[in-house]
């Protein structure tokens, strides 16, 4: 199976950016740009806050909005968290889970990520679960080990029939926000280790169903050699999804 016959996914991450008029232009816009929706997927991740207005203005187009993290509970005392059911109220088709800033800045432990992404799975939330190594890490020889122990704790509840629904996204965190991408070889061999690690824990099938993005300093000018490294089946963005001018011609990377 090559990598392109998973549909490309594009996602913009708008981290706790924008505000609520700045939010709906650029859905507006970018939902004016894009077609039916049969040959990429496209979505955001916003603030909480905003999903509710920001799902009715994407409401008719292709375009999913996504929660940016959640609780596994239901319900509870878990003052500040949010349920996944309450992010399929307010219009959310899916998640991000285990992003570097929730693991390196709000501390989450790996411990916590598999029952989230069951729980995003069961209230019919897609989730992007994101791994990736520090800078130290990488130095150390460890990119490998890393990935592969985030991979153990986000997919150990996990089965096949899930995995039409999963998506990874790599996300080396010396990458997010510095503009420094990573290289072609280096995104191309985590890419490979990955899709190997789930190939083990799936079987062949599973596996080629599930797509790997790529997230770190994505851009305009870099878009088109990401995809087209094997198993890059789409890109996590951040800075430059806050803005049509450089979100849409990533979108449109193969134009
Ligand atoms: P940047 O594209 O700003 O580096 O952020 C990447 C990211 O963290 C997306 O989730």
């Amino acid at each position: 199976m090559t990598h392109r016959s998973r549909k490309p996914y594009i996602a913009g991450n708008w981290k706790m950016n924008l505000d609520r008029s700045r939010s709906l232009d650029l859905i507006k816009t970018v939902k004016g740009r894009l077609g039916d929706g049969g040959d990429r997927e496209v979505a955001f991740f916003v603030p909480a806050i905003y999903l509710a207005d920001v799902t009715a203005v994407a409401q008719g187009s292709p375009l999913g909005v996504g929660g940016q993290n959640l609780w596994y509970e239901a319900n509870g005392a878990f003052t500040g968290e949010l349920a996944p059911r309450m992010l399929r109220e307010v219009g959310a088709d899916r998640v991000l889970i285990g992003h570097s800033e929730r693991r390196h800045v709000f501390h989450e432990p790996d411990e916590w990520m598999g029952r989230k992404v069951r729980a995003a799975l069961d209230a019919d939330l897609l989730p992007i679960y994101c791994i990736g190594e520090t800078l130290d890490e990488r130095k150390a020889g460890k990119t490998e080990r890393v990935c592969k122990r985030q991979l153990e704790s986000g997919c150990e509840k996990i089965r096949t029939e899930d995995a039409h629904r999963l998506t990874i996204a790599y996300e080396p965190v010396w990458a997010i926000g510095t503009g420094e991408t990573a290289t072609i070889d280096q995104v191309g061999q985590v890419h490979r280790t990955i899709r190997k690690w789930l190939v083990q824990r799936l079987g062949e099938d599973a596996a080629n169903l599930v797509r790997i993005l790529y997230g770190g300093s994505v851009k305009p000018d870099n878009a088109k050699d990401l995809m087209a490294v094997d198993n890059v089946d789409g890109l996590l963005v951040g800075g430059a999804s806050l803005q049509a001018e450089t979100f849409l011609p990533i979108i449109e990377f193969d134009r």
